[in-house]
């Protein structure tokens, strides 16, 4: 995964070109470049590291012009250096490309093109596309022709944007990587994603696969892979571009965590009427033929799906979750009453992506969870439920969890009552709660005490989360966040299989945070107690009214009382804090995690 974007004026692109690279680094940044076309030829330039990196790099350049093309990379093929940073040319110079995700036929490619005498200066993949496309131009075919046809030739997934030296355009196409067209007033622009042109224009085309875009200063025309128009609706997006900026805060995921109570009120305002959930697109009877449910995702979103299904299980629906990278390659039977739902944050994870394609050509239907409306998964699925926690810029996901927790709820709400005739009278008291869920989350960030307590155990033999039913996925959750960006060992276990192995591995040196929702409260103070007999501190996460776990532990993260189900949502909170905290104390990259992405759009 990478980002790509351009920028097609009259003026000079250059400053633009680096915003959209910032804004794009949470797809990857281990190396950034830019080519400007200026009237006497095109400039390339480009360096291992960062966009500042890059910028810095510029600041002693004159390399300005009005059409330019950028990108930020997560290395695939070859390592994070100089030669491999995109963008990459041609033999000439005279064509110059960027690319997200991966040519997988790039060898034979390449070894063609070296047989007919093309040099290459870089290890990736990407190389091959200036090549093929320099071969046509040199053939006689003008440059929208030379696109397409190279284009032809590739296999794999791949967001492209390509410029030709002195023709006024950039030529972009798609096949499983995102793209979209942003249209401006004084110039246009292209990227992997909207918040990379937000501050310039709200006005956006979301791509299709094997669409190919030429867009100039003035304008930009679409057209399928053999050269038929095509026609996509200009849509505008409806986010600021201030809340796609850091507002004070030292980093996005701090921003992040703080913005939930306002991101969980968006994604469950106009969705609950009186004892009724209303969701906009799902009417009562929607799911009636539905008699499974999957849920299949990677990371937080796959933590998402266990909350989700255990909400379901609980209430009677079959329903498992499945970790997409392994469905797509050992999939679940389905059938025509399988609903398979996609939980992904940004909708392009290629995996989920994949695993989605697999249940839906076997005939299951799908439905993308998402935040990212005209992301792919949205436009592939049979229908989508956008979680609406806005832009998330911070690789660890944190705001995009409790929203898509929330959604899980909501929509549960209509399984139930479609798969199961439901509703029942707990159902209506836990939507009655999470109208409260935001003021609560308020409550949780605005007197935690995880500051104090983070740091205590840093360097030590490891943490490990604990908890039972609705928790044990938080648990899972809070691990993950701990070790993304502290590089801290952090595991999550069920509370009660523990002592079925990974006992051994607790000593004074682990701390122990334990999750408690009221559900199983003497089952989890057993467990508590066998962790401490071995010597290990526990910090209980728990509504004060727990006192089972709360008297027994070492310390104590308190979380507001709500609905039992809804309690690990806010002892997640708890634990988000715990990773920043820690992780701020060791100067971590907190937004910006070591060989991690935003957005993994490889499989
Ligand atoms: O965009 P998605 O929700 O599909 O992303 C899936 C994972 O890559 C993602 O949740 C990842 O685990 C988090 N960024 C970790 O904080």
């Amino acid at each position: 995964m990478c980002g790509i974007t351009a920028r097609i004026g009259d003026d000079d692109s250059l400053d633009d070109l680096l915003v959209s690279l910032k804004n794009l680094e949470y797809r990857g940044y281990d190396s950034a470049g830019i080519a400007v076309q200026n009237g006497a030829g095109i400039e390339v330039s480009k360096c291992e590291g960062e966009v500042a990196e890059l910028k810095s790099q510029l600041a002693t350049n004159d390399h300005d012009g009005p059409i330019g093309i950028g990108h930020t990379r997560w290395s695939t093929h070859g390592p994070p250096t100089d030669e491999n940073a995109h963008p990459h040319t041609g033999c000439k110079g005279r064509v110059v490309a960027v690319h997200n995700g991966i040519i997988e036929n790039y060898n034979a490619l390449r070894e063609g093109l070296q047989a007919r005498g093309h040099e290459f200066t870089s290890d990736t993949d990407t190389e091959v596309i200036p090549h093929l496309v320099e071969e046509r131009l040199e053939a006689g075919m003008d440059p929208e022709v030379a696109f397409r046809d190279a284009v032809g030739e590739l296999d794999g997934s791949y967001a492209i944007a390509m410029m030709v030296d002195g023709d006024p355009a950039v030529y972009a196409t798609r096949n499983g990587s995102p793209l979209v067209v942003g249209v401006g007033e004084e110039a246009n622009y292209l990227a992997s994603d909207v918040p990379a042109f937000l501050e310039f224009t709200d006005r956006v085309v979301y791509l299709e696969d094997d669409d190919v875009v030429v867009i100039t200063p003035e304008d930009h025309h679409i057209t399928d892979l053999t050269g038929n128009a095509v026609s996509r609706p200009v849509e505008t997006v409806d986010w600021d571009p201030e809340d796609a900026e850091k507002g004070g805060y030292d980093h996005y995921m701090l921003k992040e965590i703080h913005e939930q109570p306002v991101s969980l009120r968006q994604t469950i305002r106009g969705r609950i009427e009186g004892e009724d959930v209303v969701l906009e697109d799902f009417p009562p009877g929607t799911f009636n033929d539905v008699s499974r449910v999957q849920f299949i995702a990677c990371g937080t979103s796959y933590h998402a799906g266990m909350y989700g299904e255990w909400l379901l299980s609980k209430w009677g629906v079959d329903a498992n979750t499945f970790i997409a990278s392994e469905y797509a390659a050992y999939p679940a039977p389905v059938d025509e009453e399988t609903l398979v739902i996609g939980v992904t944050q940004s909708g392009e994870t290629a995996d989920t992506l994949e695993a989605l394609k697999s249940a839906r050509e076997r005939g299951a239907r799908t439905l993308a969870v998402t935040n990212v409306i005209g992301s792919t998964a949205a436009r592939t699925c049979d229908d989508a439920l956008f979680i609406r926690a806005g832009p998330e810029i911070g690789v660890a996901a944190t705001k995009t969890f409790s929203s898509q927790v929330a959604s899980l709820v909501l929509l549960g709400e209509r399984l139930v009552r479609d798969v199961t005739g439901g509703p029942t009278e707990e159902c209506q008291q836990r939507l009655e709660s999470l109208k409260s869920l935001p003021e609560h989350v308020e409550r949780v960030i605005e007197n935690s005490n995880a500051a104090a307590i983070s740091h205590q155990w840093l360097g030590g033999g490891g943490h490990f989360f604990i908890g039972r039913g609705n928790a044990y996925p938080v648990a899972l959750e809070g691990a993950l966040k701990f070790k993304e960006i502290t590089y801290e060992h952090a595991e999550g276990f069920a509370a009660g299989e523990l002592k079925h192995g990974p006992l051994a591995l607790v000593t004074a040196d682990t701390p122990v945070f334990a999750i408690g929702t009221g559900q199983h409260p003497k089952r989890l103070e057993s467990n508590v107690r066998e962790i401490q007999t071995r010597g290990a501190p526990v910090i209980a996460i728990a509504p004060r009214t727990e006192t089972d776990l709360t008297d027994t532990a070492d310390e104590f993260l308190p979380v507001p009382a709500t609905h039992p189900d809804l309690v690990a949502i806010l002892a997640n909170v708890q634990l988000q804090l715990i990773a920043y905290h820690a992780a701020d104390e060791m100067e971590r990259s907190i937004d910006k995690p070591r060989n991690l992405a935003k957005s993994v759009t490889v499989e």
